[in-house]
């Protein structure tokens, strides 16, 4: 690099405060495919062009998602072992077999039959904050919802939510102080969860119900179905992907719209903006920062020669704002069209199963909160979660006009 010193892309501190997008403009100009070293790893190819990210991804033969597994840090073999149950970590031939399986409980009229749903569970949510004037945007509104859908899609009953809560909140945050867990918790969350999701699979598999658990333990591909383990390995996916992503991009939605508020005014004067406005979100926020491939042979992605057996992260908020797809890509624009971004994946065979399911809920949100807290500003420090894996927010206080 020549004209800055590069930030560590792999240490959580550098996500601290903000996206460092000033790194990635830098890099996408003068170093887009970078080398960056890890403190307990061999380290890795960094990807910031969207071209890049769009080749690796639509290739899973050579960038493969089951040898390492989707995130940087290299396990032993019984934690891959264990991994490697989970779609996302899966290479064809079973993870072609497995994601027409589940295929089977994400179609268009699954999201159809969820949107009454969602509507009720938004106007909830909001019905639970309006009278008080304040909250804190993430935990009383954000993170109620993706939470609530996914909880209501499988089947876990009103009560056992909160857990489901507790163990997606432990999984993935190990990285940052507040949530005082470490890696082993985390594995030890995913046992309690791979215990509860087998017990709801074995009770469907005898008793079908009008839920996604049923629909999936009773689905068939070339006269396969799934196991019980199977659908344990899926229900963590779905608790963790379906979970985190909807609820940081609802926060950092909003976020934007507060800090532009400008774009939030052209909203409310014309709704039907709507639909530009969440791809937009969806762009502008990047709720996951990268996913991980290995290469299974020699390469070359954006010119830079790649050996087997290498790490590659695609940096998909750097793809999000690379100047060569998106014009005036730094800005917040709720009537950007087209808007091709990668928030859901570059493309290809793993892209985001809920990508539509996950549309409906920041559409329904954002529509109950535009209408019925039309006002809402900040109402203190917006504190940032501490990962180099997911874009988040943890706390976000707001004030608004008290409503009924
Ligand atoms: C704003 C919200 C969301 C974002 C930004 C997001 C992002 C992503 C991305 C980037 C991938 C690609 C992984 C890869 O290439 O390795 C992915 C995969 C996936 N997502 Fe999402 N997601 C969101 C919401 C959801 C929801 C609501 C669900 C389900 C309820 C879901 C389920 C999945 C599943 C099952 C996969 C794995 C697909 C496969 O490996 O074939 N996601 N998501």
């Amino acid at each position: 690099m020549t004209t800055m010193h590069m930030a560590d892309l792999y240490d959580a501190a550098t996500y601290a405060h903000s996206m460092p997008h000033d790194t990635f403009t830098a890099l996408r100009r003068e170093k887009p495919v970078v080398w960056q070293t890890e403190p307990n790893g061999p380290g890795y190819w960094a990807l910031m062009k969207y071209e890049d990210i769009v080749q690796v991804s639509s290739d899973n033969t050579l960038f493969s998602s089951e040898r390492g597994g989707t995130n940087l840090e290299d396990m032993d073999e019984d934690a891959m072992a264990l991994i490697r149950t989970i779609l996302i970590n899966m290479d064809p031939p079973k993870h072609t077999k497995y994601r027409k399986l589940v295929a089977t409980g994400f179609t268009p009229k699954m999201t159809r039959q969820m949107e009454p749903h969602v509507r009720e569970i938004t106007k909830r949510i909001v019905d639970n904050v309006i009278a008080k004037g304040s909250c804190d945007f993430v935990t009383d509104i954000a993170a109620q919802l993706p939470l609530a859908v996914i909880a209501e899609m499988i089947g876990v009953p009103p009560e056992d939510h909160a857990k489901v809560f507790d163990w997606s909140n432990r999984l993935i945050g190990f990285d940052d102080p507040e949530y005082h867990t470490t890696p082993e918790d985390g594995r030890v969350a995913a046992m309690e969860m791979f215990m509860y999701a087998n017990a709801m699979a074995q009770d469907r598999k005898a008793n079908p119900r009008d839920d996604l658990v049923s629909v999936l333990m009773g689905a068939e591909v070339d006269g396969e179905s799934m196991s019980e383990a199977d659908f344990d390995g899926f229900f963590i996916l779905l608790a963790v992907a379906g979970n985190e992503t909807t609820r940081n991009l609802i926060s950092g939605g909003m976020l934007a719209l507060i800090e532009h508020p400008e774009q939030r005014q052209r909203l409310i004067d014309d709704p039907k903006l709507i639909d530009t406005a969440v791809e937009e979100f969806l762009r502008w926020v990047s709720p996951l920062i990268y996913f991980r491939r290995t290469l299974q042979q020699d390469a070359v992605v954006g010119g830079v020669e790649m050996q087997a057996g290498q790490k590659v992260a695609m940096y998909y908020p750097s793809g999000n704002r690379d100047e060569s797809i998106f014009e005036n890509g730094q800005t917040f624009d709720v009537g950007r069209s087209p808007n091709p971004h990668m928030a859901f994946g570059g493309g290809g065979p793993h892209f985001c199963l809920g990508a539509s399911l996950a549309r409906l809920e920041i559409r329904c949100m954002f529509e109950e909160i535009l209408t019925r807290l039309p006002d809402m500003q900040l109402d203190g420090p917006v504190q940032r979660l501490q990962s180099n894996f997911i874009n988040g927010i943890k706390h976000m206080p707001v004030k608004f006009t008290p409503g009924a």
